[in-house]
């Protein structure tokens, strides 16, 4: 989840428990809270070098936490412009997956070469899958994808999906899932991971019985004691009714789920703050047309201001308690009432 709300904190407590934790490369640049050098040269290349070196060091830092135990995954949006350097940056931190969704990463084979590194897409249609799986096995010789995330419109953040399949059955998870899983099987045994809209134990039996074998979950890992980001972030999640979550779109030029706040009603009012380009980090990024620099807000959010983009799933009203990742590992695993 970028920008900075999984860090390596999270993604490390979340890989200690023996999960997959994954930490959000976009924006770690600015927003990580560790000590990162950049020597001279480094800093005179022109590949975002604080953002690759910030990328290393959270790597290896929830490495250490995990120490030894589940697995540490990086994500990096295929739409952002250091994309290459960032994927070096995962591989250098020693990264064991590398996760990439906001796009189809055609080249990632490539980029990583024969490092011992999982890759796993990110989906939403069983279309994509073929289309990376015929990709990859035509240029990339024959390697097919470790795992595959299909997330449906429920999720927190981007969504691949256009506002009239938001609510159409045809879209939900429960219909893609089965879809993607027979595309994997066609590929091989490739492992497919169900996102979006995921709350308990429950939700991800009803997956596996579709076929999932893993599930991913963003919103309710935000409100953990582990997560990255300012107690106001959290604070946002835990004060918010069904009716402040909606539905934007971004610079990026896709739809967005986040909490209705001031940012909101002043781009509703027609008010937008004005900004500079700091970072030229999405290369589809139409920022000049809508008036206003995400990765900015996201941060700002990162750091509980009262002017950030606060991205949430539709789940985001349901999250009461503040959990250690433990705990919630626990009740995802056995059940919420179970001890
Ligand atoms: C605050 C927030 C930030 C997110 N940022 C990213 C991101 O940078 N890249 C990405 O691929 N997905 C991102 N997501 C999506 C999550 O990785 C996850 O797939 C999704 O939220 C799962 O749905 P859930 O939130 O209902 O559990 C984000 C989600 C949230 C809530």
């Amino acid at each position: 989840m970028g920008v900075g709300v999984s860090r390596w904190r999270l993604a490390g407590s979340v890989a200690a428990c023996g999960g997959m934790g994954t930490l959000a490369a976009q924006g770690l640049g600015q927003a990580s809270d560790l000590p990162i050098p950049i020597d001279e040269a480094q800093a005179r290349r022109r590949d975002d070098p604080h953002g690759v070196r910030a990328v290393v060091r959270e790597t290896q830092a929830a490495l250490q936490r995990a120490d030894g135990r589940g697995i540490v995954a990086v994500n990096i949006m295929v739409a952002i412009t250091h994309f290459e350097a960032l994927v070096a940056a995962a591989l250098e931190g020693g990264a064991d997956a590398i996760v990439c969704g906001a796009g189809l990463p055609l080249k990632l084979p490539t980029l990583v070469g024969d490092r011992d590194v999982a890759l796993i897409p990110m989906v939403s249609s069983a279309r994509a899958l073929r289309s990376l799986c015929r990709y990859w096995t035509t240029f990339s010789d024959g390697r097919l994808p470790d795992a595959v995330v299909v997330e449906g419109p429920k999720a927190g953040g981007h969504l691949g999906f256009s506002e009239a399949q938001i609510d159409d059955p045809a879209f939900q998870l429960e219909a893609l899932v089965p879809e993607v899983v027979a595309e994997a099987a066609r590929w091989g045994d490739i492992p497919v991971i169900a996102a979006g809209g995921v709350w308990d134990h429950q939700d991800a039996w009803t997956l596996f019985d579709l076929g999932a074998r893993a599930v991913q979950l963003g919103t309710r890992f935000v409100i953990t004691e582990e997560c990255d980001v300012d107690p106001g972030f959290k604070q946002r999640y835990l004060a918010c009714g069904p009716d402040d979550i909606t539905l934007t779109r971004t610079p990026v030029g896709l739809l967005g789920r986040v909490i209705r706040g001031p940012l909101l009603a002043a781009f509703e009012r027609g008010e937008f703050p004005g900004f500079k380009c700091h970072y030229r980090c999405i290369s589809s990024c139409v920022a000049h047309e809508v008036r206003y620099c995400i990765a900015d807000h996201l941060l700002d959010a990162a750091r509980g201001d009262e002017m950030g983009f606060y991205f949430v799933g539709t789940n985001g009203w349901r999250c009461r308690d503040l959990l250690p990742v433990a705990e919630l590992m626990r009740r995802l695993a056995e059940g919420e009432a179970a001890r």
